[in-house]
């Protein structure tokens, strides 16, 4: 080991995300080449997904770096001003999904194109090609020549395909394509047809497939730009469509690897949904790995590259902790991703390093399970804020209390806060029952339930607890943090006194909890984005100034409306939503009629309040399932 500062003061584990890893230069040298990189890296799984620190960005960086994927890669990460735009993005006559598809499409072309247009020259020598030169004037032509920020290209993107006017001369054709009077949807799509077919042209002129690796196109921090509304669930729907766009248009010169947190994309609920089975990879690790990555990590900080797991673990490391062995006590209390490991021995050594201390007693680690407890039920709560916003109120019931509870126990524990929590998370009551709880605690894996002989905690697959599954255990990650909970307490326990509240949800839907927003709320809400979609698409219409405002002041009056509604069905009165809805349509349906009466009837505004009107009929029909259809007109 060199001479000089002690072991500890040198020690480190890395930062808590692969970009920052990545900026200080330490992720190159330790990256461990998973099963998950090597699959993404072959191009076999294009659909990497994992929760919070499972790795995702790690991989992506890595097959950008210059010792990862053998050809081009790009990456793209949507910040906050890009992932607005993509989600305000909407065209009239095509869903919500085919819209936000589209857009993704758009800049999936424009990188390609512009990587072409480098790449023929360096890869291809001097003889100017007539596709390549057409991708160049495309980009000349529509102002996508320059570096730019995403949002910068999204806007043009949107704006382009919105009013049909992108220039496509460089392609031999004019702007508009000839298809005045077909839907918004219709021309845009068109329009990228075109785009895509002269991108594709250009890799096949080149023989970019057969000659070369192909461009890579890494789309990551998704979550970045996610929140809980159907625009973003057609954000990330359009996203994975376009991606098997790419993959299928490009014939093997290009193709899209997403990395998306688990939480997001198992929301998701579309039509094609099982067309992307055989590209997913969920990121697993397994302890060895875990060990090994700590291990690795260890050896690069301390510069001992020879560095043994006995002297890790033995030495710098106290061998026992609390009677366990020091791996065994890491692996039972951080869950398992490598955030989670190095966050934990980051906290050991900086515990060491603060008392002074050249190695890491069991006194140490002791302190630091604590803080990393601390630490991980916040992100716990933080991770699935958008998904379950009630969480770290629910943490509160296990505050103070044996880690075991009985399911009775749970429920007469929650019932006391049921309304409260009911009423304050309004738009997910319908999942904020006993049972309700149980699923989603187990599904984010803060509680385990007790299997045979086992005590099985959720990684991602496993099945929502059972009716007659009633020991629930609170992980040992988080038992720290809510008081130490030594002792079992079983106080509550009555089998035979609380069934466990509403048993409907059983085998496969406990997915559907995070879903939970109730009917009413939903088709309220589907009130109020039509409203904000027609008054966007008002904005684009080009009316003349009195109908102009006239269409706008009613919609605003629809809008307040449905707002009003939801405020008064918060203070717990009833009212008849159904008719609510059917009121909303009918009105678009009668403004639509009178735009027609006045020779608007082809223009994308009245068509939209056609399409929103039929839209508000079918979800008023219908809306009893989460997510799909509210937003998709025909
Ligand atoms: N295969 C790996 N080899 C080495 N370090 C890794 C590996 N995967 C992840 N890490 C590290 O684990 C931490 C969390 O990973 P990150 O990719 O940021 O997670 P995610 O993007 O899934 O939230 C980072 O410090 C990262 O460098
Ligand atoms: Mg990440």
């Amino acid at each position: 080991m060199p001479q000089g500062a002690s072991p500890v003061s040198r020690l480190f584990f890395g930062r808590d995300d692969a970009e920052h890893d990545m900026a200080d230069g330490l992720l190159g040298g330790v990256f461990l080449h998973t099963y998950a990189y090597r699959e993404a890296l072959s191009g076999r799984k294009s659909l990497i997904i994992g929760r919070k620190g499972a790795g995702k960005s790690a991989i992506c960086r890595q097959l950008g770096a210059a010792d990862g994927h053998p050809g081009i890669a790009v990456l793209i990460t949507p910040d906050d001003t890009a992932g607005d735009e993509i989600r305000r993005f909407e065209l009239q006559g095509v869903s919500g999904d085919t819209a936000k598809s589209l857009i993704w499409r758009y800049v999936f072309a424009v990188h390609a194109a512009r990587h072409l247009c480098d790449h023929a020259r360096a890869a291809h020598g001097w003889r100017a090609r007539s596709s390549v030169k057409a991708l160049r004037d495309f980009l000349e032509a529509n102002d996508e020549a320059g570096e730019e920020r995403l949002y910068d290209r999204l806007r043009r993107g949107a704006r382009g395909l919105q009013s049909a006017n992108l220039s496509l001369k460089a392609f031999g054709f004019e702007a508009g394509l000839g298809l005045n009077g077909a839907s918004e949807g219709a021309r845009a799509s068109r329009q990228l047809e075109v785009l895509e077919s002269g991108v594709a042209a250009a890799f096949h002129e080149l023989g970019c497939t057969a000659s070369h690796p192909p461009l890579l196109l890494l789309v990551d921090q998704i979550e970045q730009v996610w929140t809980m509304d159907p625009d973003s669930h057609a954000l990330v729907t359009g996203l994975l469509l376009a991606s098997k766009q790419v993959t299928s248009q490009y014939g093997g010169a290009a193709r899209c690897t997403l990395f998306l947190r688990a939480d997001i994309y198992d929301t998701l609920n579309f039509g094609d949904a099982d067309k992307f089975h055989s590209d997913e990879l969920r990121i697993s690790w397994s302890r060895e790995e875990l060990a090994r990555l700590a291990l690795s990590r260890a050896a690069a900080s301390l510069q001992v590259p020879e560095l043994s797991p006995e002297h890790l673990w033995g030495e710098v490391f106290p061998a026992m902790v609390s009677g366990e062995e020091m791996p065994g006590y890491l692996f039972e209390r951080a869950l398992p991703r490598p955030r989670d490991v190095i966050q934990f021995l980051n906290a050991c050594r900086d515990a060491a390093d603060q008392r002074g201390s050249e190695y890491i007693t069991e006194q140490d680690v002791h302190s630091a399970t604590k803080q990393f407890s601390d630490w991980k039920l916040t992100d716990l709560a933080r991770e699935y804020a958008v998904t379950h916003p009630f969480l770290s109120q629910l943490f509160l019931l296990f505050d103070n209390h044996g880690y075991v509870t009985m399911r009775p126990a749970l429920a007469s524990r929650f019932e006391p806060h049921r309304e409260r929590l009911q009423q304050e998370f309004a738009d997910y009551a319908d999942g904020l029952t006993a049972q309700g709880v149980a699923e989603v605690l187990f599904s984010i894996g803060f509680l385990g339930v007790r299997r045979g002989h086992k005590v099985v905690y959720s990684h991602g697959s496993q099945m929502p607890p059972q009716p007659g599954e009633d020991e629930f255990h609170v992980h040992p990650c988080f038992r720290p943090a809510l008081g130490g909970l030594g002792a079992v307490e079983m106080a509550g326990y009555s089998p035979n006194r609380i069934s466990g509240g509403n048993h409907q949800r059983q085998i496969g839907q406990g997915r559907d909890v995070s879903l939970g927003v109730s009917r009413d709320v939903r088709l309220l809400d589907d009130v109020s984005r039509a409203c904000e979609r027609l008054l966007r698409q008002l904005m684009r219409a080009g009316l003349q100034d009195d109908i102009h405002n006239e269409v706008r002041a009613q919609l605003g009056h629809v809008l307040d409306d449905a707002r009003r509604t939801r405020e008064i069905m918060r203070g717990g009165i009833t009212v008849d939503v159904t008719q609510h809805v059917l009121a909303a349509s009918s009105f678009f349906g009668r403004l639509a009629m009178e735009l027609g009466e006045q020779g608007m009837r082809e223009e994308p505004i009245t068509r939209r309040l056609e399409d929103e009107a039929r839209a508000l009929i079918r979800a008023a029909g219908g809306a009893t399932g989460g997510g799909g259809g509210s937003d998709s007109s025909p």
